[in-house]
């Protein structure tokens, strides 16, 4: 059966997006054409990135980062839910990611068999009216 992984994508105190997180759980598991389950980021807790080389390579050497590669490689798609943090993900977010990620131009030199083609749904979790996505200040003037 398809497997979906939420990843929870703050782990300070207090966090809103554990309940967050929770709602989607449950909404999401009254479906029956698929499995959910909840990835805790605190239930991973890497390091800043410290493998030598990038997960495209094949040979990480940390076994915090090969728990972590293996408990993501059982999931066919993730949602994400994100806080905003200075308008844009949480660090401890982007740091997981990036122990997994392949770029397109990586993808492009070493061939599409290095990527797995996965669908990501992003929720964010932000505190109030100055939600703002992706969005971007205007430079400013003159
Ligand atoms: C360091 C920090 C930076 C934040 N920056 C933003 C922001 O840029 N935009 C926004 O709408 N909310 C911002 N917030 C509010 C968070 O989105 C809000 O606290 C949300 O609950 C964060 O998710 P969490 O509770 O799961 O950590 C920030 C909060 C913190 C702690």
């Amino acid at each position: 059966m398809t497997r979906i992984g939420i990843i929870l994508g703050s782990t300070r105190p207090n966090r809103n997006g554990e309940q967050v997180a929770g709602w989607v759980h449950d909404a999401a598991s009254r479906r029956t054409d698929a499995e959910f389950e909840l990835i805790d980021l605190r239930d991973h807790p890497l390091p800043h990135l410290d493998e030598p080389l990038g997960a495209m390579h094949g040979h990480d050497q940390h076994a915090h980062t090969r728990a972590w590669a293996a408990r993501i490689a059982s999931f066919d798609g993730f949602v994400m839910v994100t806080p905003e943090y200075n308008r844009s993900t949480s660090g401890v977010l982007k740091n997981a990611l990036d122990y997994l990620y392949v770029t397109d131009a990586v993808a492009e030199v070493f061939g599409e068999s290095v990527r797995r083609h996965v669908s990501v749904y992003i929720v964010g979790v932000p505190a109030g009216r100055s939600g703002v996505g992706g969005e971007v200040d205007p430079p400013p003037a003159g």
